[in-house]
């Protein structure tokens, strides 16, 4: 722990109240230790079990983390950062930034004329009693989602993929429950199911989706909860096969204890078909976000599922949140309805197809076996997160760390591929081959 640290407190509330306010300041760096139980404890002259609680207390709202042997340290991304932007330090000056996992903003669709057509015909002000989900809005999602094969009978608007995630976890579990997610799977996911004090079951996955045996291995760990990406999973980009959709929902038939989440984030982006799995369970929510395809602003998503489980999210929304203002979901119609705005997203598939294509056959052609079925961004297995990254960094590529992503997986590095140019590839591809296998020193030669 830092050395400038103290931690202060005679009450669990107290010691726990100390430990974030450390964090929050930075004066406890994420990844810090903490003292021993016992140790605080004779420091602080209270029992043992007062600071068992607090470290309890601490943990179950995703601040710290307890890995056996290793103690009790700060997570990585604890949830107390006041912007998104803090949980990560600002690359250095000079260096190239592909760690950021955004949509290349030169192809999202401008909003501009949207907006004035909005203004144009704004009509009367909505008030509580108008609110709710849109008639046309609904029916064309529901027309978007009966082209992939999703029913959508039963349809809620949440404030994008991960507030929609968050609302379904409320609603079924409670803390302690396990999650089944995919490992490597989204960082931010990973720190939303820490903060909700709810334990991960990290489950393998290959090109094709979550493996068969993983799921099947988390089910029988208590799973009450399973998340697959669709699509564009990030980080490695993989996307549910036909084949592999058939096996999960043999698997999971009639699991009536299983809440089973899909969240399709990449949607029109995604450049692959889409094999759902929902209905496979009782239980079951798709969860399309607007974010990548028409912009991350935007905070809209359509979640369709079981009539008792999109019933539990709208009620839950109905007496706190209440509902998506009318205000995006005539925006977000607008775009859908536009023609000339499916073809900017047709492009920008196109193009980050072209730009990870590109990086992963670049990546081969240096021996490196690269992952990036779909999505904008690449995963690269690596022996040693941090030699590569340094070294990278050294090259002047900023990538992120495969820790971020990973529970028990091997590690690996992630580059997002969204605003790569063509130019950049092959200097890219040299600097990664060079930084996974460092060059051999004469003196070490045989
Ligand atoms: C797997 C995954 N789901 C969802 C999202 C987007 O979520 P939201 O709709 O909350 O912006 C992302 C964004 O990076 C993602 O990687």
């Amino acid at each position: 722990m830092s050395a400038r640290y103290q931690v202060t407190g005679a009450t669990a509330v107290e010691i726990s109240a100390s430990i974030e306010s450390g964090i929050r300041s930075a004066a406890l760096a994420p990844g810090a230790a903490l003292p021993a139980v016992r140790a605080l404890a004779a420091q602080l002259t209270v029992s043992p079990a007062t600071v068992a609680r607090a470290y309890q207390e601490l943990r179950q709202r995703g601040l710290v983390v307890t890995a056996g042997r290793h103690g009790t340290r700060v997570r990585p991304r604890p949830p107390v950062a006041a912007r998104r932007s803090a949980l990560r330090p600002p690359p250095a000056p000079g260096l190239r930034d592909l760690s950021l996992g955004e949509p290349d903003p030169r192809l999202l669709p401008p909003l501009g004329a949207h907006l004035a057509g909005l203004a144009a015909d704004a009509g009367p002000p909505v008030g509580y009693s108008a609110a709710g989900v849109l008639p046309e809005l609904a029916e064309a999602a529901r027309e978007r989602l009966a082209a992939d094969g999703v029913p959508a009978a039963e349809l809620t608007l949440t404030g994008g993929a991960l507030d929609g995630i968050e609302r379904l976890l409320g609603a079924h579990l409670r803390p302690g429950d396990a999650v089944a997610v995919e490992d490597p799977g989204w960082a931010n996911l990973l720190d939303l199911v820490a903060a909700l004090g709810l334990r991960p079951i990290g489950v393998p996955v290959d090109d094709d989706g979550p493996l068969v045996e993983g799921v099947r291995a988390a089910l029988a760990a208590g799973a009450r909860a399973l998340i697959v990406t669709s699509r564009a999973q990030n980080p490695t980009g993989a996307a549910v096969s036909a084949g592999r959709a058939e096996e999960l929902r043999t698997l999971l038939a009639g699991r009536s204890d299983l809440l089973l989440i899909e969240d399709d984030h990449a949607a029109e982006l995604a450049r692959v078909p889409l094999h759902p799995l929902a209905g496979a369970t009782p239980t079951w929510a798709f969860v399309r976000s607007v974010s990548k395809p028409f912009g991350p602003d935007l905070r809209l998503a359509v979640l369709v599922g079981d009539e008792t489980t999109v019933a539990r999210v709208a009620g839950r929304a109905r007496v706190g949140a209440g509902w998506v203002s009318t205000v995006l979901q005539r925006l977000v119609l607008s775009l859908w309805r536009d023609p000339a705005v499916a073809g900017l997203v047709d492009r920008a598939a196109a193009s980050y197809e072209r730009r990870r294509g590109a990086l992963v056959d670049a990546l081969a052609g240096h021996g490196l076996a690269a992952h990036g079925r779909s999505g904008i961004n690449v995963w690269l297995p690596v022996a040693d997160e941090t030699s590569a990254l340094t070294a990278l960094r050294d090259a002047g590529w900023a990538v992120a760390p495969g820790a971020l992503y990973r529970i028990a997986g091997p590690p690996g590095l992630r580059i997002t591929v969204s605003s790569l140019d063509d130019g950049e590839v092959a200097p890219l591809a040299a600097a990664a081959a060079r930084a996974v296998r460092p060059a051999v020193s004469p003196g070490f030669t045989a």
